[in-house]
């Protein structure tokens, strides 16, 4: 019997793989997905065999997550209750995937995870198993054992010779990939409790930021960044750049208290430098190509869309729908945006596109062909008409 285990290297799922083995006398496949976090994962396979795997995978998930989770986010314009860039929620049906891949190909019909029964990330992870292979049988051992604190974490491991790491003790509960990395519990539990400086892992705070602007210019080819400064390259290289300069500059932190999925509120801290530019690029591009009406429509459903991949539900025809309208909508979002980088903002300053509908001769005040303005006067008539007609009638009722 095997079980596929997520597998971070961190000291839950190193925990979890002993408690496996010991409770399930199975053979445990760790599975950890670099998604763009900053690990050493020769010493993560290392460390799964050492804590008892009898197979370890190492997979390089960047190009898949940006090319078909980050970037239909991107042109959707999805932002979870007006604040939140998806970072981890986008990340989940891809790494679930990945497992149950996994365990297609080895024969498993188990996998196992380390997400606690009061956050999100379980749903998100057993939705999008359920939806790809729904004869998987799940094991989240948060659910079921009865470890229940940091502290009981850390006796377990030293009682299994578990190697746990000699630093300070952990404050936060962190998820870091190339989008992202977020930040809850700790001291950030109390929402009255202002986040301190040394919470930031990928950013300067706004205060250390440069005196200075820096200037960054983004291609788009069908709402898809495709360039910096003219220069091409693949989307896993514009993050990266991207996450220095917006880094470099305070660009992309928030910390807010957001709905979560099953019911309560947390309060977490967000570092989103590449990630925030990108979305106030891309929303200045449309701003010069879309028509109101697909505007407004589009801005509709990416509170919807947003609602779909927090709540783990990518691997649904109504997320697909979705994608597949904002795809006929980027057809034309092509074209550069200079954005400003300053003390913690992201401005676009300046942008073109060869199907800019903006025109300056239509916009412009000096005679022109296109709009006669004693066109004006027959509309405003027939647009105000009901106005018109409705205070008409109110006067005569008043007459009677
Ligand atoms: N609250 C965010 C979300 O639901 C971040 C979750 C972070 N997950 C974690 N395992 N630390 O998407
Ligand atoms: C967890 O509880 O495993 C992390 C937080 C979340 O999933 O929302």
């Amino acid at each position: 019997e095997k079980i596929v285990l997520a597998y971070s290297g961190g000291l839950d799922t190193s925990i979890i793989l002993t408690w496996l083995k010991e409770n399930y006398n199975c053979d445990i496949i760790a599975v950890c997905c670099n998604a763009g976090q900053r690990e050493d994962y020769d010493a993560i396979e290392k460390k799964a065999y050492a804590t008892g795997a009898s197979k370890a995978y190492i997979l390089d998930i960047q190009d898949e997550f940006v090319t078909n989770y980050i970037w239909p986010t991107l042109k959707a314009g999805a932002i979870y209750e007006n604040d939140y860039l998806l970072g981890t929620s986008m990340a989940r049906p891809l790494m679930a995937k990945k497992l149950v891949e996994i365990a297609e190909a080895e024969g498993a019909y188990i996998i196992a995870h380390g997400c606690t029964g009061k956050g999100n990330d379980q749903v998100r992870f057993e939705t999008t198993i359920k939806a790809l292979n729904p004869a998987i049988k799940i094991i989240a051992p948060w659910r079921i054992w009865n470890l229940e604190s940091r502290e009981d974490l850390i006796e377990y491991a030293k009682a299994h010779h578990i190697p746990i790491a000699q630093t300070t003790e952990k404050i936060y509960s962190r998820d870091e990939n190339i989008w992202h990395i977020s930040h809850e519990g700790g001291n950030l539990e109390n929402p009255w409790n202002e986040h301190k400086d040394d919470i930031h892992v990928l950013s300067v705070p706004v205060e250390q930021a440069p005196d200075t602007p820096t200037f960054v210019e983004i291609d788009f080819e069908q709402g898809i960044p495709i360039a910096i400064n003219g220069e091409k390259m693949s989307g896993v290289k514009i993050l990266e750049a991207l996450n220095v300069l917006g880094s470099a500059n305070g660009v992309g932190t928030i910390d807010i208290v957001e709905n979560r999925l099953v019911g309560m509120k947390s309060r977490g801290v967000y570092e989103t430098p590449g990630g925030t530019i990108l979305y106030k690029a891309h929303a200045a591009l449309e701003k010069l190509i879309l028509d109101r009406n697909t505007m407004q429509y589009k801005n509709i459903v990416a509170q919807k869309y947003a609602q779909l991949v927090y709540d783990g539900l990518w691997f649904t025809p109504i997320r697909d729908a979705i994608a597949a309208f904002v795809d006929v909508t980027q057809k034309e979002v092509t074209g550069t945006v200079k954005i400003k980088l300053y003390k913690g903002s992201a401005i676009p300053v300046a942008s073109k596109s060869p199907y800019s509908l903006y025109s300056e001769e239509f916009a412009t005040f000096s005679k022109d062909e296109v709009y006669n303005q004693s066109d004006a006067e027959g509309f405003i008539n027939l647009f105000s008409l009901p106005l018109k007609i409705r205070a008409i009638q109110k006067q005569q009722q008043c007459g009677e």
